[in-house]
């Protein structure tokens, strides 16, 4: 039996978390009001906070085994809240009229109808600009590394690349590789990203941080996967947003590719071999298992 409660332990760090979100951003001086207002309200909206949970705690169960750390656990805390902003600036990007064009975000209005197109797109931009800042800042020797490493991942051939996808083959007729390239870029990526941020900050060698990309590729996956599902069984009111609009977009999915059965099969497929491999690559202890059991949630989830 698990000497842990999962949803209690998530409940804990996302306060933490959220804590520290609001210092980050209070903390900045001349932020013109509204832009202000328009990223708290993106930022401080809820939602799971999954990106920056995988930051610490794959920190914690690498360091677990360990007495030196390259960095103390304050400093993953502000670089996982750095991911968390790139997430958020993603977000609102993703939901502007040119993009998904969606209303509703995390359960609230998204940052384009609660202020105005140019504000939210600012805030994206405002929200991104200072998530490098923060892992500048917090990524003590390894800082080059660490902004290198995240900046590729949301680049032009990262995240961004793989909105650009996503948007070329809306309406058109894909393969089941083409949405797994979609995937890969505009999600896979940034999840790629947080567990590579952990693993780097606490030392974890070249091989070690190579298996944990490829489990996090899969993950990314997964999570994806379950998110394409969710938009054809989910409603919004558990969702926070919008359903069913990748089929109104036409967007490209694995659920129009193959049927709603084989697309959860599939993202199911890519978590057990994603957790499969964090299983063979992790220390054993209980953090490690703390965060084998958050990749459980990753593709079998509600919202
Ligand atoms: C939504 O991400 C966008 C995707 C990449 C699927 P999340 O499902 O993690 O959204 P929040 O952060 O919980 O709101
Ligand atoms: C969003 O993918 C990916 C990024 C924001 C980079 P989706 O467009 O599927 O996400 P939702 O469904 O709007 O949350
Ligand atoms: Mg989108
Ligand atoms: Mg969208
Ligand atoms: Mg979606």
């Amino acid at each position: 039996m698990a000497v842990f409660d999962l949803e209690r332990e998530l409940v804990r760090e996302r306060r933490g978390i959220e804590k520290s979100l609001r210092q980050l951003l209070n903390v900045e001086k001349g932020v013109p009001s509204r832009l202000k207002q328009a990223m708290r309200h993106s930022l401080l909206a809820g939602g799971k906070r999954l990106r920056p949970i995988l930051v610490l705690w794959t920190w914690d169960a690498l360091v677990a085994a360990r007495k030196k750390t390259p960095v103390a656990r304050e400093q993953v805390l502000v670089a996982a809240c750095a991911l968390e902003m790139l997430h958020t600036y993603s977000l609102i990007h993703d939901d502007l009229p040119a993009m998904d064009n969606d209303d509703l975000r995390r359960g609230q209005p998204t940052c384009h109808v609660a202020f105005d197109e140019p504000t939210a797109i600012l805030a994206g931009d405002g929200l991104q600009a200072r998530a490098f800042s923060l892992l500048a800042g917090s990524g003590g020797r390894l800082a080059g590394p660490l902004v290198a490493l995240v900046a590729d991942a949301v680049g032009p051939a990262g995240m961004v690349g793989g909105q650009q996808y996503d948007l070329d083959a809306e309406g058109r007729e894909v393969t089941a590789a083409v949405v797994r390239k979609i995937h890969t870029g505009k999600t896979a990526r940034l999840l790629m990203a947080a567990m590579g941020t952990g693993a780097l900050l606490a030392g974890a060698n070249d091989r070690v941080q190579k298996e944990i990309d490829q489990a996090a590729l899969n993950l990314g996956l997964a999570f994806q996967g379950a998110d394409d599902v969710l938009d054809v069984t989910a409603s919004a009111a558990k969702l926070g947003k919008t359903a069913g609009k990748d089929e109104d977009a036409v967007k490209a999915t694995w659920v129009r590719v193959e049927g709603l059965e084989k697309a959860l099969l599939r993202a199911q497929r890519h978590g057990q071999a994603g957790r499969d491999a964090l299983t063979t690559v992790l220390p054993k202890g209980p953090k490690t298992d703390l965060l084998l059991a958050l990749t459980g949630k990753l593709w079998n989830r509600d919202c």
